[in-house]
């Protein structure tokens, strides 16, 4: 098999509590292979955009630490890459999308302005053939009249054509790997699911791999062909995404599923999963999500459970499930 654009290995990212260095993410392991469109989900506070941001290594100098673990990218660990180096990746091979438009824009500059800056830094281009090819890209995420509005501020923009912009400028360089973190968290549904799709139509024009980052299973089901399911800094459950639908294992993914709005928006009461994540100064011992979990024995409660593969693409991190899926 060719080896992964991107491989994450054992990635364990602290930040200072008043109780010490505490685990945001702990032992993360993936790859995400070239083209590949990888889901990540996970209630709030699970650990994805923690995980997202080290990728290109984003978290703040001081306030963070990675204290285990290596992300390779193109033969070499982006954690122990010079800055210099990482200036090169970020943007370039390796670009990010977040929740909210508006404050990634720039409001005092033309949306031209702000997607010539990657492509005068990465690629050397001139005013002129930058402004061209910003033109291009805003067709590209198909913004109407993309000649005209190349000159406008962010602010005239809806919140849909924004996040378009940030799309144009993402992938402006043309990245090998686009990381979405919750790109369509703050729109309203139907323009959610235009900005899915804009994303599925760029990622099999461009080739790139994508990964696709949301609380919303929803939006996940639609979109990754692998989902990772991450709770309290841990993945639980990493599968492809028709085994994950059809024969969940995690009794987390189980309660993600259950919560889940059903697809004709019906006006069934919500199902949420009782409790709330822990925090990561919080001492558990045993299951992180043993307190929570309706199929809980006495073995989650004093032992940690590892993440095992229990099928070909099929990880699970649940110490009872785990052995049940072994004896079939
Ligand atoms: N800059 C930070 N300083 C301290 N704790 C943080 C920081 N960023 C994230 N965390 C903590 O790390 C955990 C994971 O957060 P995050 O990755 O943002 O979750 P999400 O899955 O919602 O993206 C949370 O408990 C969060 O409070
Ligand atoms: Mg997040």
């Amino acid at each position: 098999m060719a080896s992964p654009l991107v491989s994450i290995d054992d990635l364990t990212v602290q930040f200072r509590t008043d109780r010490g260095w505490a685990n945001a993410v702990e032992g993360v392991s993936f790859d995400i292979a070239e083209g590949e469109c990888v889901g990540v989900v996970g209630e709030s506070g699970s650990g994805k955009s923690v995980t997202a941001l080290s990728i290109l290594r984003l978290h703040a100098r001081g306030a963070a630490r990675y204290s285990t673990g290596a992300i390779s990218y193109a033969g070499r660990d982006l954690l122990q890459a010079s800055e210099r180096d990482l200036r090169r990746i970020r943007g370039r091979d390796i670009a990010m999308v977040f929740q909210d438009p508006m404050s990634s824009l720039n409001p005092v500059l033309t949306i031209c302005d702000q997607i010539s800056e990657s492509l005068r830094l990465h690629q050397g281009m001139s005013r002129a053939a930058a402004r061209k090819k910003a033109i291009e890209l805003l067709d590209l995420v198909r913004i109407p009249d993309a000649a005209r509005r190349v000159d406008e501020y962010p602010h005239r923009l809806s919140g849909g054509m924004r996040q378009r912009v940030m799309i144009a400028i993402a992938i402006a360089c043309r990245p090998r790997l686009l990381i979405a973190d919750e790109p369509t968290t703050a729109l309203d549904v139907t323009i959610q699911a235009q900005i899915l799709e804009l994303l599925r139509d760029l990622r099999a024009e461009l080739g790139m791999a994508v990964m696709l980052i949301s609380h919303d299973l929803g939006v996940i089901a639609e979109f990754a062909r692998r989902v990772i399911v991450m709770y309290a800094g841990r993945i639980v459950e990493d599968a492809p995404v028709d085994v994950l639908f059809q024969s969940p294992r995690h009794p987390y993914t189980e309660g993600l599923m259950a919560s889940m709005p059903a697809l004709d928006g019906g006006a069934a009461r919500l199902y949420a999963i009782p409790g709330r994540i822990p925090d990561p100064d919080e001492t558990i011992d045993g299951c992180r999500f043993g307190p929570r979990c309706a199929h809980s024995e006495p073995i989650c409660r004093t032992a940690p459970p590892r993440l095992i593969a229990i099928a070909d693409g099929h990880r699970l991190r649940c110490t009872p499930r785990t052995r049940a899926a072994d004896l079939t």
